[in-house]
């Protein structure tokens, strides 16, 4: 590829916002308040269910107006038009980038190399929506003829996070004499602890895998399958106990699942972007399919918000731009996810996977090292708990960490009757936090409390602490759909920005290739050429241990 596109930092966009930020120094939140008492309603945006609430962060109309030239001078909205019309703009992996045509009504035309894609994604979720409902129903039994009461998901990353999130987020819409359970690590306790209650004959094994031949995946399936033919004893008990999910017809049939039983997706799809494809059959067992489907369209709203709204009001592109603020001209190292949402607790998680995979990355997409920050660290847990464990290191420690706060008007349908006290507790605690982290202590504040002045230093909150507010009326598989998508773009935006490949992933092969490398090392002792001395002596020492 030519190297023709400018470097970020030599940009005059850049530069300008390096010197609007020298001039910011001194900005707090408390001025921008009070300096600006409109601002609450100026900087908040509504997109679909979200009301989305930007005015705790350290921005004026100026940085805005300046994040946006950069915006436009790296051409965001045409990075996006590429993708929306399914360019192939993962160029490590000449691959076009299509999970949004995962969402796109029936009848919507996407194409990918000249073929309208659309008419297959349907063809697949009608087919999950046919199996979700016969196993739903009773009507999909096990080889001895009993109903199947748990489904066990074995994928990892893309093909275990966001089905295994979602599960949670939604498990008040799900069948709730179903079990469901997600299986991912090579641990063989995950397994383990996974089935060690259930009966074979009425489990449902879902092998997700885009590739199938991810090692953590394969081993687990087969683990699994040995456990359950030691308990049916005939091997064409596979075929009604394992479905696959897979881009890779031939190694699902290798590894002796009925092709007929595997739902389809395709090299389009990113794993850490594909829980909306085939990938979500076990969510849609939960759910079922009317729900999924009210997800999809919450995704497929807030992809139309994306690649319509104005760029003063679309929600992706500011909080792709807001991160840009901080990582590159704030020094923030990380990003804080923190939802006031006991179903969202693996949210963050998820979020790990779709943003840290995409754009941790360090040379841009002619292969030139960046000289700027790339994709934050994103962490981060339900708030409340977060609260007593490490919001402390926030409010008074010494690093700028950006935080989203996201929380619901009304507890999930079957507590909202009887929970909602509690609920507002919940909520007091999202909105208190907000304010103290923008607004802090000052030491006069705390003076007029009657401290000792020994103690004013450690009472005080500097605050100017940033948050992002995200606020709906209730968590339902749409909302789901909208916050997902809400992210997904966000970090497009920023891979966009920046001028990296989004949608590849090497840095972790390496870890992959030499896994399978090591192994041998430890089960037969082999000498294996290449070790470094300090993994010579720990594989020694593991075998030496093993044996004892
Ligand atoms: O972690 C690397 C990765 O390739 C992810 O991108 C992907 O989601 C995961 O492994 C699982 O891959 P597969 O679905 O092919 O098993």
């Amino acid at each position: 590829m030519p190297d023709t596109t400018p470097h970020l930092t030599v940009r005059p966009q850049w530069t300008a916002l390096s010197d609007h930020r020298a001039k910011q120094r001194q900005v707090h939140l408390r001025d921008l308040f009070t300096t600006d008492p409109d601002r609450a309603g100026r900087y908040t945006v509504q997109v679909g269910d979200l009301h989305i609430d930007y005015s705790k962060h350290l921005i004026t109309d100026e940085t805005l107006a300046l994040l946006q030239e950069l915006a436009t001078a790296t051409d965001v909205f045409g990075q996006r038009d590429a993708m929306f019309r399914g360019e192939k703009i993962n160029t490590t992996e000449d691959r076009a980038v299509l999970h949004t045509a995962l969402r796109a009504p029936r009848g919507a035309v996407v194409e990918v190399d000249g073929v309208d894609v659309v008419p297959q994604v349907h063809a697949v979720l009608d087919k999950m929506a046919v199996f979700a409902g016969r196993v739903r129903s009773g009507e999909w039994t096990g080889h001895t003829g009993k109903r199947i009461k748990n489904v066990v998901n074995i994928g990892i990353g893309g093909s275990d996070l966001g089905p295994a999130m979602a599960y949670e987020v939604l498990r008040s819409f799900t069948d709730r004499d179903l079990t469901v359970r997600f299986v991912s690590n090579v641990d063989g306790a995950d397994l383990h602890e996974a089935v060690r209650d259930l009966d074979p004959a009425e489990t449902l094994f879902v092998i997700a895998s885009k590739t199938f031949t991810t090692i953590e995946t394969i081993t687990n399936a087969t683990a699994a399958r040995g456990w359950l033919l030691k308990a049916l004893g005939d091997d064409s008990a596979v075929a009604k106990h394992f479905v696959a999910l897979s881009t890779n017809a031939e190694k699902v049939s290798d590894f002796g699942i009925d092709t007929a039983n595997m739902f389809e997706f395709w090299d389009w799809v990113g794993g850490r972007y594909s829980y909306d494809s085939a990938i979500g059959l076990s969510l849609m067992i939960a759910i079922g399919p009317d729900a999924f489907r009210e997800m999809l369209d919450g995704f497929h709203l807030v992809d139309e918000h994306f690649r319509t709204a104005p760029a003063e009001a679309n929600a992706p592109l500011l909080m792709g731009l807001l991160g840009i603020w901080y990582g590159n001209f704030h020094g923030a190292q990380s990003h804080a996810v923190l939802p006031y949402s006991h179903y969202l607790s693996k949210f963050t998680a998820y979020l790990q996977q779709l943003d840290m995979e995409s754009n941790g990355k360090s040379v841009d997409r002619e292969g030139r090292p960046v000289d700027w920050q790339t994709g934050p660290v994103v962490w981060g847990t339900p708030g409340t708990n977060g609260q007593h464990a490490y919001y402390q290191l926030i409010h008074q420690g010494t690093k700028v960490i950006p935080a989203d706060l996201i929380g619901f008007a009304r507890p999930v349908g079957e507590l909202s009757a009887r929970l909602a006290d509690q609920h507002d507790l919940l909520m007091a605690n999202l909105f208190a936090q907000g304010q103290a982290l923008a607004f802090g202590k000052t030491a006069d504040e705390v003076r007029a409390e009657g401290v000792t002045e020994a103690q004013v230093p450690h009472r005080t909150f500097r605050g100017n602490h940033p948050t992002t507010t995200i606020l709906a009326k209730e968590l339902t598989p749409s909302v789901l759909g909208q916050l997902i998508a809400l992210y997904e773009h966000k970090v497009f935006v920023q891979g966009a920005v920046w001028n990296i490949d989004s949608f590849d992933q090497w840095g972790v092969e390496l870890g992959k290739v030499l896994a399978k490398r090591v192994e041998p090392a430890l089960t037969e002792g082999a000498d294996v050429p290449g070790l470094d001395a300090s993994t010579q002596a720990l594989v020694a020492t593991y075998r030496t241990l093993r044996k004892k």
